[in-house]
């Protein structure tokens, strides 16, 4: 039997960064509110000839240095993105384009928002496990500043852009063990995005992101707690085999409670919410890699992946890295 290996992680964030003081200038907002309430202190925004296409080409490039492995040797690529860069064709087709690697599949996985990267890397999994495709792409990039309402303090101080790719290649050796996706859509208006596509005609319709942040951060704790459990269930696994939790990075209380319900210490989860914000499908391929480049994650570690976001959807994967 195959497994997935993840064998190369990359990462890109835009060289502008937007700290909490910038945006004390732009809504009625402070830094300490938003680190208390958060633990965000700045994030990046992406510049105006950026896009979810060319930062995902920038953090493919890194993640197929990584690896060691040439474009031509990737036989799938799926993106998760809520920001592509066009409806159609798919931001992975014009990324395959880029990479001049025309004739395997590529797709966009767009309307999973935060919980994008864990679904894309299970639709992969199951392609690489079944002999089909021998090495793919999985890729979260955003540009979260466009979708965002600046002067809604509530939102407008949440997110960043970024694009964070892992590149899975098929092995004889444990990789990721499994995945576990949910969604429940009766939590449908509990955040959403509105497209020009949907508006009724005659009707003002807002086109930036909506959000009811408290009941989201309920929910979320409880389905991720339930999640974990079901995860380590499924690999007759305890807590305690669990080395890394990486989290969609989306509140640092919500992260402390799963930290906690894992019994992990702080130490043991990576985090980049702080100096990147939520970058929504991008975050936790962002996470991985950082931690996997500065050696705090190593070869042989049980990693938990969580995502969550519009939906609701969200899921996990559990890794032996
Ligand atoms: N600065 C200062 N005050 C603010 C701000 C701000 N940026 N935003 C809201 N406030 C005020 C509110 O108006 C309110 O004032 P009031 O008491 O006078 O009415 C007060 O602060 C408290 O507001 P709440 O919304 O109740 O604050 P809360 O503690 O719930 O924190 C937050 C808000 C940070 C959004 C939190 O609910 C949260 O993180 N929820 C989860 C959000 C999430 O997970 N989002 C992403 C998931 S999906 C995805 O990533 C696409």
């Amino acid at each position: 039997m195959k497994y997935s290996k993840i064998i190369g992680t990359g990462g890109y964030l835009p060289e502008k960064v937007l700290t909490n003081y910038d945006l004390e200038k732009i809504v009625d907002t402070s830094h300490q509110w938003i680190v208390e309430r958060t633990g965000i202190h700045q994030r990046h925004i992406a510049a105006s000839n950026e896009s979810s296409l060319t930062m995902a080409e920038e953090a493919a490039r890194v993640a197929m240095a990584a690896a060691n492995i040439s474009s031509a040797d990737i036989g799938m690529i799926i993106i998760a993105t809520t920001t592509p860069e066009k409806i159609f064709p798919s931001t992975a087709c014009l990324l395959q384009q880029r990479l001049g690697i025309a004739g395997c599949p590529a797709f966009d996985l767009n309307s999973t928002a935060c919980a994008g990267f864990v679904y894309a890397l299970s639709i992969a999994d199951q392609f690489i496990r079944q002999g089909a495709v021998n090495n793919a792409l999985v890729i979260g990039s955003e540009v979260m500043s466009r979708v965002v309402d600046w002067s809604d303090r509530a939102v407008s101080i949440l997110f960043g852009d970024g694009a964070g790719a892992v590149l899975l290649g098929a092995s004889d050796e444990p990789g990721i063990l499994s995945t576990h996706l949910h969604a429940d859509g009766t939590h449908k208006d509990v955040l959403f995005l509105q497209n020009a596509l949907g508006k009724p005609t005659g009707l003002e319709t807002e086109l930036y992101m909506q959000m009811n942040g408290k009941q989201l951060f309920k929910l979320s704790v409880n389905i991720l707690g339930q999640l974990f459990d079901e995860t380590l269930a499924a690999n007759h696994l305890q807590k305690s085999d669990v080395d890394w939790l990486v989290p969609h990075q989306a509140n640092i209380r919500i992260i402390e409670g799963m930290a906690k319900k894992l019994d992990l210490p702080m130490e043991r989860v990576a985090i980049t919410l702080d100096e990147q914000g939520n970058t929504s499908a991008a975050s936790i391929p962002l996470a991985l890699d950082k931690a996997i480049r500065d050696q705090r994650i190593k070869r042989g570690d049980m990693l938990m992946l969580e995502g969550f976001g519009g939906g609701l959807a969200w899921g996990s994967a559990l890794i032996k890295y």
